[in-house]
């Protein structure tokens, strides 16, 4: 499948490019409205994009009642991204979102670098999540942390049924006249093609620890990257910080993708999730 990035597309001013997706990926919501952070909230680096959003979302009532009737329209699966500072606060926003049939998915944010708040570990956000919904329930994990592979493990034992790889990684651009800082808050998540090696090494990593699903993503620009994600055992591939310079982006890489993968002997792009899996050794990759 080919999903958007959460926070990367918002699907109710490019619906076009939502119903091109094979699921829609909202935003991280969250307990309450959030204005997010001071601006200025983006800055382009040379190898991609620092943003500072800081989870600006209108909080999981408002989300419920006005933008998911909206999302519903769309005639696609919609992944509701969730995100809180508390595991009462994950488990809360599921219980809620259990209850509509059009949520096909729960993306559990436990990864954000924009939010300064103590966040309890990812296995315990997702056992918290597991007694509140029965909803398929997608871990997105940060790559900062000394064993990825480890934190995969215990979202599996908790009761994850899927990873999303990777959310941004924190970063700092200074502006070049004053050597401040080109973000309100100073620091923010790097995206974009500079965190493509590290992505896929946490995709390859984590398929490795467990045998969940994995949406990968992390830099993809075009078909070729994607192909790369789901050679090191990616399921399915999203696109993020690539749909602000190009929103038809997706039926692109639809394609390309497609491409490459039939210049390699496979008809479909599926086959080569199938070929990494038997070609074991070109998994081992550490
Ligand atoms: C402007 C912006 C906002 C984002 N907002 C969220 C968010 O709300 N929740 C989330 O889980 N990830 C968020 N992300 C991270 C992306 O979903 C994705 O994990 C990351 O950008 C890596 O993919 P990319 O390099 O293709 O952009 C955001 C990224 C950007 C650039």
């Amino acid at each position: 499948m080919l999903l958007n990035a959460s926070g990367c597309l918002d699907a109710l001013v490019a619906p076009d490019v939502a119903r091109g997706l094979d699921a829609f990926v909202t935003k991280t919501v969250t307990p309450l409205p959030r204005d997010g952070n001071t601006p200025v909230r983006i800055a382009e680096t040379d190898v991609g994009m620092l943003n500072s959003i800081g989870l600006a979302n209108p909080g999981i009532d408002r989300f419920l009642t006005r933008a998911l009737p909206r999302l519903e329209q769309l005639g696609v699966p919609l992944w509701v991204s969730v995100g809180g500072f508390e595991t009462d606060h994950y488990a809360d926003l599921c219980s809620r979102l259990d209850d509509y049939a059009s949520v096909s998915a729960i993306e559990l944010n436990v990864s954000c670098p924009n939010v300064e708040a103590p966040v309890e570990s990812a296995a315990q956000i997702v056992a918290a999540a597991r007694l509140a919904t029965r909803k398929p329930l997608w871990a997105k994990l940060a790559p900062a942390v000394p064993d990825i592979g480890e934190v995969a493990k215990a979202a599996q034992a908790a009761g994850a049924d899927g990873l999303s790889l990777i959310n941004t990684i924190r970063g700092l651009k200074l502006e070049a006249r004053t050597l401040r800082p080109a973000l309100g808050p100073g620091q923010g998540g790097l995206s974009g093609p500079a965190l493509k090696p590290i992505a896929l090494a946490a995709v390859a990593t984590c398929y490795r620890a467990t045998d969940m699903p994995i949406v990968g993503m992390g830099g993809i620009r075009t078909g070729l990257d994607a192909l790369e994600f789901i050679a090191v055992g990616a399921r399915h591939v999203a696109i993020g910080t690539t749909l602000f310079s190009d929103p038809d982006a997706p039926a692109r890489i639809r394609m390309e993708l497609h491409a490459a993968a039939q210049e390699r002997g496979w008809d479909a792009y599926e086959d080569a999730y199938a070929a990494a899996h038997e070609d074991s050794l070109s998994l081992r990759t550490t």
